[in-house]
């Protein structure tokens, strides 16, 4: 090889360096998650790692947009707060979009769907729903802020049928319903499903009648339209692509 061509060589490998080492920078700044990380297979600890649903549509978002993810565990009721105050940039936490939270915050577009389901125990006198609305005056148990909380609360407590415990985690819910501090659960489908498979030896069970089905969505801070176009326009593409459904079908196999 001729000395110059060896130079040109050793030039194109700097320039490709260079060029790779750009691409893997994050340009565009950190875009900061706020979630709350019992809540399987959407959001919950591998280890010391978060990971799951939310967590890889959060990525793929982030990589789109050529933004650093970060990702901080919060009480469910404080995520709203926070991303009103510009604390974190979105919300992504299985979140339900609700009248109450659209006065809050605004949404992205919806990236899947969720349905509020009973978990009972075994030989629970609690067989469906509107048991739930009878005169078994129940103490139903639920996280603390979710729409399951809301429910009980607005259909249950309000009307004097029953009462409502609500806990931080969807763990410590779980725990309550073992030993029987409670009679039921209302929580989401696929959470439920997941806690109640970790949980085989306890016999709990999931009722088969629904209580609601809801569209789940990304919060951002009202009025941040630069956000929210980005991250819309990003997950538009994740959807149009099957990107997202992708990631459902990995962590949800029925
Ligand atoms: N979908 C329900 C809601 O929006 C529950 C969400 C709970 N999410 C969580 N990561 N703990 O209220």
């Amino acid at each position: 090889m001729k000395k110059f061509s060896k130079v040109l060589v050793v030039i194109m490998a700097l320039v490709m360096v260079l060029a790779f080492s750009a691409c893997g920078e994050k340009t565009g700044g950190t875009l900061s998650m706020a979630t709350e990380a019992t809540f399987p297979p959407y959001e919950y600890y591998d280890g010391d790692a978060i990971v799951g649903i939310d967590v890889e549509i959060a990525q793929a978002i982030a990589d789109k947009l050529g933004m650093k993810l970060e990702i901080t565990d919060i009480a469910f009721d404080s995520i709203i707060p926070g991303v009103q105050s510009g604390k974190y940039d979105i919300g992504l936490a299985g979140m339900t979009v609700t009248d109450e939270r659209l006065l809050e915050v605004d949404f992205s577009n919806s990236y899947a769907t969720g349905v509020q389901v009973v978990i009972v125990k075994e030989g629970s006198p609690i067989t469906s729903v509107d048991d739930l609305f009878g005169d078994g005056n129940y103490t139903i148990g639920t996280q603390t802020g979710t729409t399951g909380f809301l429910y009980a609360t607005w259909d249950i407590a309000d009307e004097g049928l029953g009462t409502v415990n609500s806990y931080a985690k969807t763990t410590d819910a779980i725990e309550a319903l073992k030993t029987d501090k409670i009679d039921c659960i209302i929580l989401d489908s696929a959470p439920a499903q997941a806690l109640v498979e970790a949980n085989a030896d306890a016999g709990l069970i999931i009722l088969d009648t629904e209580y609601a089905v809801e569209d789940y969505a990304i919060a951002m801070q009202k009025g941040n339209t630069e956000l929210q176009e980005k991250v819309n326009k990003a997950l538009d593409e994740l959807i149009a692509d099957g990107t997202v459904q992708k990631i459902l079908d990995k962590y949800i196999t029925d």
